[in-house]
């Protein structure tokens, strides 16, 4: 330690205004910095990427990005099935949480096709009972009618599905292991792009007609 340099600084301000400005420095960086480390609030106009999306200022987060009200009716049955997604382009607040949300209805004989989320589970809450299940990567099948105050939790990348097989409307409340579960259902996956039918036939081992039938319904070409 050079004894000059020490000497220089004690003569120009007191160790006691050197603390002072040290910790006033220290209060000012953690204070603009607290928010940032508790959550990071969605700035959907950034972009996005499986990361999730870049936080926005904590002075423009407020608790609106932290409550989302689009759960509370029930979705639009009209086309007998309906999902009203709860996710991170919603619900700025959970991005970067790896949680998200959403809301099924099913008019009555509704059907949520068989479906996988790659990237998430699911579990769900069951608040008016209909049929579900999933089967599993050895093919064996979990299959239950479930009813009000069940739930029911669906492994990550399994194929699953929802049939409302009452007559009255039924419903539940989803919860996801992502922000932004991925959603593939099997046979748009299939059918409803333009991969040439005689592949789909070899690789599917379907009739030709019923694929071509079905690329008709589902808007597949090829
Ligand atoms: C429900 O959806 C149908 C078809 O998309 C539409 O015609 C109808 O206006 C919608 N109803 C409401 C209440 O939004």
């Amino acid at each position: 330690m050079k004894k000059g340099s020490h000497h220089q600084i004690c003569e120009n301000a007191s160790i006691w205004q050197i603390l002072f400005l040290f910790s006033l420095i220290f209060l000012i960086d953690s204070t603009s910095h607290a928010s940032v480390s508790d959550f990071c609030a969605a700035n959907l106009k950034g972009p996005d990427s499986p990361l999730g999306y870049t936080c926005k200022k904590p002075a423009g987060v407020t608790v609106s990005d932290f409550v989302f009200s689009g759960l509370a009716k029930g979705g639009n049955t009209t086309n007998i099935i309906s999902v009203t997604p709860a996710f991170v382009a919603q619900f700025p607040g959970v991005n970067g949480l790896g949680i998200s949300m959403a809301r099924l209805d099913l008019a009555p004989g509704g059907v949520i096709p068989f479906h996988t989320h790659p990237g998430a589970l699911e579990v769900l809450v069951v608040t008016r009972g209909f049929d579900s299940g999933f089967v599993s990567s050895a093919n064996l099948v979990y299959l239950k009618a479930l009813h009000k105050g069940e739930i029911m939790v669906f492994p990550q990348g399994l194929l699953h599905f929802q049939v409302n097989v009452a007559k009255i409307h039924s419903n539940a409340f989803v919860s996801f292991s992502s922000t932004s579960p991925s959603l593939q259902i099997l046979d748009f996956a299939l059918f409803a792009n333009d991969l040439p039918s005689e592949l789909v036939m070899q690789t599917t081992f379907l009739e030709l007609a019923t694929i071509k039938k079905l690329k008709g319904v589902l808007g597949g070409t090829g």
